[in-house]
């Protein structure tokens, strides 16, 4: 029986043309997967190296996927451009090609004023699409030391239990370069942190708001981490 030094996996799921998690299959994955066996027959490392179809990976937003074993190194965005790379960099060389890797884990920090609602509602839905790969935390300018009730419970209607949140000041929150800090309405008063990229989400504090308008701003928040995770 054949013994594989590496085994690479090409998602080639498909899914209708209006399924709004798109797959690899329309991303070109059929083509990408040629590509490497056949690079790999011209250069006779087809005996050493298998290359495997692949269900749904389960980062359909950053395909086309590739997962290489046995380091378990995880690609997304993966285009026929990067073929010969991958090939050569980490297939031959050992050396995974870090611009094209998903399963390093991304640090995101989310900043409000009371860390009571907004930010308390970035980080939950954070953690809930980013899964294994963020660490998503949050903090207050001006911590209030309570989260918000109302945030709770809009939030226990999508299915994030926040019942054991803590409203905290950024003293609180590990002390490391962020890849992602992301302010909301704390302005000027908002100590800066260390973070590889910064973003201010101009969004109304719900605190105040009547149950529709505060609903909305949980579904904005949502709607801006989703498209926060698909950029990491
Ligand atoms: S469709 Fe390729 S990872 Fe889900």
């Amino acid at each position: 029986m054949a013994r594989f030094e590496k085994h690479v996996f090409v998602c080639q799921n498909e899914r209708k043309p209006d399924d709004p998690r798109g797959c690899c299959l329309a991303k070109g994955s059929a083509g990408i997967l040629d590509r490497l066996k056949g690079e790999l027959h011209k250069r006779g490392l087809h005996r050493r190296i298998r290359i495997n179809k692949a269900g749904c990976l389960d980062q359909c937003a950053l395909g086309v996927s590739i997962v290489v074993y046995p380091e378990a190194v995880w690609y997304g965005r993966v285009t026929l451009a990067d073929v010969d790379e991958i090939i050569e960099k980490h297939l031959v060389g050992g050396t995974p090609v870090e611009r094209l890797r998903t399963d390093l884990v991304r640090r995101l920090l989310f900043v409000c004023v009371q860390n009571s609602g907004r930010s308390q509602m970035a980080e939950a839905f954070a953690r809930l699409h980013g899964g294994a790969r963020v660490e998503a935390y949050s903090a207050g300018s001006r911590p209030s030391g309570v989260v918000n009730p109302r945030t709770i419970e809009v939030m226990r209607e999508v299915g994030c239990d926040l019942g054991r949140a803590v409203s905290k000041p950024l003293s609180a929150v590990p002390d490391l370069e962020y890849d992602v800090a992301v302010t909301m309405g704390c302005g000027d008063e908002c100590p800066r942190v260390r973070a590889r990229r910064r973003e201010d989400w101009a969004l109304p504090d719900p605190k105040d708001l009547p149950p529709e308008e505060f609903r909305k701003v949980r579904d904005e928040i949502e709607r801006r981490v989703k498209e926060l995770l698909a950029g990491l």
